[in-house]
């Protein structure tokens, strides 16, 4: 039987995701939105292009969950995007509403699923997706951290006219101003970049990589980035799917590692069948460490704030788990 990936939303990275993964051909896909007509026009588009790019995978859109039962993965892509001069942050209550609703109707029907969150703010949506479901931390991943790390390699790569293929590096972190490139572990064909880019310009490059997301806002600014997004969350789904075991930044819910407790934050994961295999703990100087920790407490101030306002949520929201560790400062 094929596989079955379900895509909720319907907008610029739901579509396109649903696109990349109609076009691998290895599921079917179902595309959910609650504007009637949208996900079914799309769905159809999508279909008819089949025969032309050589997939058979069947594209099915809806306006209900009743067609997503069963599904191997469920991306949830639905609410509200960025406007320029808004952060990610401004986003929480309306999306942390969406995100509750739509996270019950799809555990409903698929309570074996794994749910990829990309909607933001993406570590406090991915918290909240982890109480509402109830779902083993294996199950809900968030991405944000390929996307941040892809345009970190994107900059670096133009900066010495390389191959984005011979970059290798890692952000880490809540997916927002506070995220951290970790330049003494990015490379160039296995040579440090603090050899090959001065410290300057580094220090440019890091912190472009951190406004990657604004800056696209600020240049579409009716919306935010989308391709970059969609290709990045195509590629944990691939990950997941193919048991490919590849070692990928994605926001988990953290029992401990790099000393957080019980709070979604971005780290290099494995993923394979069945989602999060194993968290891997690289080596953090202090000063990295201190600033994967702010990071963190950021995540932990809007996870505090969707907490305190629960009843706005909707009925009977469990609690998203405040307390969480991090470091001595809990
Ligand atoms: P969009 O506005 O193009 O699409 C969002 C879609 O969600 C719309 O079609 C809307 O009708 C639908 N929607 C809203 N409420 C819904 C509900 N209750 N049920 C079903 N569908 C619903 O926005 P875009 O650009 O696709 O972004 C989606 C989300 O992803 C935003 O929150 C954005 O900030 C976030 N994002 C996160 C990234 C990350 O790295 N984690 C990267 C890019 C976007
Ligand atoms: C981005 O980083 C808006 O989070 C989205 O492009």
């Amino acid at each position: 039987m094929r596989a079955k990936i379900t895509v909720v939303g319907a907008g610029n990275v739901g579509a396109t995701l649903a696109q990349r993964l109609a076009e691998r051909d290895y599921a079917d896909v179902v595309l959910v939105d609650i504007v009637e007509g949208l996900p079914q026009g799309k769905a159809l588009d999508m279909l008819q292009a089949g025969p032309i790019v050589g997939y058979d995978s069947l594209v099915t859109g809806t306006n209900g969950y009743d067609e997503t039962a069963g599904s191997d993965i469920v991306v949830v892509t639905s609410g509200v995007a960025r406007k320029p001069g808004m952060s990610r942050d401004d986003l929480v209550m309306t999306n942390a509403r969406v995100i509750a609703s739509v996270v019950r109707e799809v555990a409903s029907r698929s309570p074996e699923t794994i749910l990829l969150m990309v909607t933001n703010p993406l570590d406090a949506m991915a918290q909240l997706a982890g109480a509402v479901s109830g779902f083993p931390r294996e199950r809900v991943i968030g991405m944000a951290g390929v996307l941040d790390t892809a345009r970190f390699r994107t900059f670096i790569a133009r900066e010495l006219d390389a191959s984005v293929e011979d970059v290798h590096a890692y952000v880490l972190g809540g997916h927002g101003d506070t995220m951290v490139p970790l330049t003494r572990y990015s490379t160039v064909a296995g040579v440090p970049i603090a050899d090959l880019i001065p410290r300057e310009r580094l220090d440019a490059i890091v912190q472009r990589a951190r406004d990657g997301g604004a800056e696209i806002v600020g240049l579409l600014k009716t919306g935010s980035a989308y391709y970059a997004p969609s290709a990045a969350a195509a590629q944990m789904v691939d990950a997941i799917l193919l048991d490919r075991r590849q070692v990928l930044p994605c926001s988990v819910r953290l029992e401990g590692e790099y000393g957080i407790r019980g709070l979604f934050t971005g780290v290099p994961c494995q993923l394979g069948a069945g989602g999060l295999v194993e968290v891997l703990e690289v080596k953090l100087s202090e000063e990295e460490s201190a600033a994967l920790h702010r990071s963190a407490e950021a995540v932990r101030d809007l996870v505090d704030v969707i907490d305190s306002r629960r009843d706005e949520v909707g009925a009977g929201i469990p609690s998203l788990g405040t307390g969480a560790l991090i470091g001595s400062r809990p």
